[in-house]
């Protein structure tokens, strides 16, 4: 029965079963949403929480964590108040890219857990009203996935196409070179030659991770058949992994060189034959016509977040589709990777995600398993809590769905290895030591101030604890209404409760001193019950002054009271919009509110 069709025997499914959870049969529950949007768009206001599995926490004592393990912490996550969770990998795996090279789609890794713990923990998350999300890795597999094995087992194989084959380019010593200049991620040829078919073969990421030939209509069916297995199973969609380098020029054209140096102070080469090819765009929207078709009156829709880096704003735009019709949520790091306290750059940032998405919803995000830690990239070292409650505010009180990235919300810094025997990151071994790798930002959950941080039991992890862990905990910070992750908690709920937040939209303002970060959310229709909210943050080290008055006068915003709802510095509970102080790093929540305040437009 198509998906479509499902919802009255679902239904029947609930009735009967009242309170049981089945597999696919999810319990009925209020979605997280606020505001006037469909509750089935439950993900434009959504907070999106990336647990890197290995690193969550370990319920088997082997010092990886798993399945078993985030369950034990769901309570942790409906408390922050997350809406939905997104797992990286969990497929079987040989893990030469920790779960990035998938040998089965439709199976759990052992080490993880089973499928049976993964429905537990789709059916005990959706009793918290959390949905699950998995990554899905379309653009290439592991070198042990069995159609790879196939591929490479003779030139014959029905498989060979899958992948991308090519012959090389005869040298003068009778050896053979790559059929062209491309590199991979890390900056070395992206062709690997089989000794035994006597090609080479492409892969964008490691050796181990060949790329599928997309070109290839049964790649296409075989792919979405195993995206379809997960939804049928209940998860809420899908992180599409390095999504724009589905297709390659098929002509194999040289990449021409651009202006610099890559990490290794080789001459920098461009990528625009093995990313964003127009192409990518037709199997978004048949991915997009797969996870629509499922029944959005039940469990929601289905959502298609994806990773994608952009040097611009604009050209994000382009992933969401000319109709709607791509992803719901092409990941936005053009704010949150601006790297600099600088508030010019953040507005500007604000401001196109603003205006050029043409109303869909961008997604925020500053913090992942791929980059160093927003900790070390904005802190100053002695106003770290106060620039990552500032970032927080950014992330939560903006028109936007939201990442957060595990460890983000208390606090967790980079703990980069020092020492080669202690890397664990493929791309840190093939890079020492000028390319670290990612492990730093992959270091486990801080959840105690006890053995190994409360993640496990074991002797040893598999990534070593930071030091960190005896302050920085959620036990500790628990305890701490001034805490990092009391801050994530009360905005969380503030962006639920407040309208404004929640529907409005924002306005910029104030460019003066150019060191404040100030916006205005606003619901289109004026009412006391939805007062706007004035975000201010400082960006600076001094404290500073504002007048936002005749600002808000122009918007047409009656009132010039503010009253607080959240502050990271000492303020006033009640200021006026004339002079509205801000201490060094300071971020201030504040709705306009004197009598029959209201917003008019
Ligand atoms: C992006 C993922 O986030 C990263 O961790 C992985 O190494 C590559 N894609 C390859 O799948």
């Amino acid at each position: 029965m198509p998906p479509s069709h499902r919802f009255p025997l679902r239904l029947l499914l609930i009735l009967l079963c009242a309170a049981t959870f089945l597999p696919g049969s999810a319990a009925q529950v209020s979605p997280n949403t606020t505001g006037s949007s469909a509750p089935e768009a439950w993900w434009k206001h959504a907070v999106i929480y990336e647990i890197y599995p290995r690193s969550f926490q370990d319920s088997d004592g082997d010092g990886v964590g798993d399945l078993n393990g985030i369950i034990q912490r769901l309570d942790y996550l409906q408390q922050l108040g997350v809406d939905a969770i997104w797992l990286t990998p969990i497929y079987p795996s040989p893990q030469a890219d920790f779960g990035y090279d998938i040998s089965d789609y439709t199976a759990i890794d052992p080490q993880y857990g089973t499928l049976a713990d993964f429905d537990r923990l789709v059916r005990e998350a959706k009793r918290r009203n959390i949905r699950v999300m998995m990554d899905l890795v379309l653009n290439h597999t592991s070198d042990q996935h069995p159609w790879f094995i196939e591929s490479a087992s003779s030139r014959t194989n029905p498989k060979r196409d899958w992948y991308i084959w090519r012959d090389g380019k005869p040298r003068p010593d009778g050896k053979l070179a790559p059929p062209n200049n491309w590199v991979n991620r890390i900056e070395q040829t992206a062709w690997q030659y089989d000794p035994n078919t006597k090609q080479f073969f492409y892969h964008y990421y490691a050796t181990e991770q060949p790329d599928l030939n997309w070109r290839n209509p049964q790649v296409e069916k075989a792919m979405f058949a195993a995206a379809k297995y997960w939804l049928d199973r209940g998860v809420a969609g899908f992180r599409l992994d390095a999504i724009n380098t589905l297709f390659e020029d098929p002509n194999l054209t040289d990449a021409p060189a651009e202006p610099g140096t890559n990490e290794y102070g080789e001459p920098s080469l461009s990528m625009i034959y093995q990313r964003n090819l127009p192409e990518v765009h037709g199997v978004l929207r048949h991915l997009r016509q797969l996870t629509d078709s499922f029944d959005a009156s039940f469990d929601g829709q289905r959502v298609l977040v994806g990773e994608i880096y952009t040097k611009s704003t604009a050209e994000l735009a382009a992933w969401y589709g000319a109709n709607h019709d791509e992803l719901q949520l092409p990941m936005d790091t053009n704010v949150g990777f601006i790297n600099r306290l600088d508030a010019a750059s953040f507005r500007t940032k604000l401001q196109e995600a603003d205006e050029q998405f043409a109303g869909n919803t961008p997604l925020f995000v500053f913090d992942n398993h791929d980059r160093p830690r927003s900790w070390d990239r904005y802190g100053d070292g002695k106003h770290n809590v106060e620039i990552a409650k500032m970032l927080a505010a950014v992330l939560l009180a903006s028109r936007s769905a939201s990442l957060v990235y595990e460890g983000q919300e208390i606090g967790m810094k980079t703990t980069t290895p020092t020492r080669k025997e202690d890397v664990r990151d493929p791309r840190g071994l093939a890079g020492w030591p000028k390319e670290k790798g990612r492990d730093g930002e992959r270091t486990p959950m801080q959840w105690t101030g006890t053995k190994n941080a409360g993640f496990s039991s074991a002797a040893k992890t598999w990534l070593p604890i930071p030091s960190s862990f005896t302050n920085t905990n959620v036990a500790v910070e628990s305890a701490d209404p001034q805490s990092l992750l009391a801050w994530y908690r009360d905005l969380i709920k503030l962006r639920r409760s407040a309208p404004a937040l929640a529907d409005g939209d924002t306005v910029l303002l104030n460019r003066d001193p150019d060191n404040a970060l100030v916006w205005v959310r606003r619901t289109k229709v004026a009412s006391a019950d939805s007062p706007a909210i004035v975000v201010a943050c400082n960006m600076s080290a001094k404290p500073i002054t504002l007048t936002l008055q005749a600002d808000m006068d122009k918007l047409g915003i009656r009132g010039s009271l503010l009253r607080r709802l959240m502050s990271s510095g000492n303020s006033a509970d009640s200021m006026s919009a004339q002079r509205v102080t801000l201490a060094p790093f300071a971020t201030y929540i504040g709705e306009v509110s004197v009598s029959g305040s209201s917003v008019s437009r």
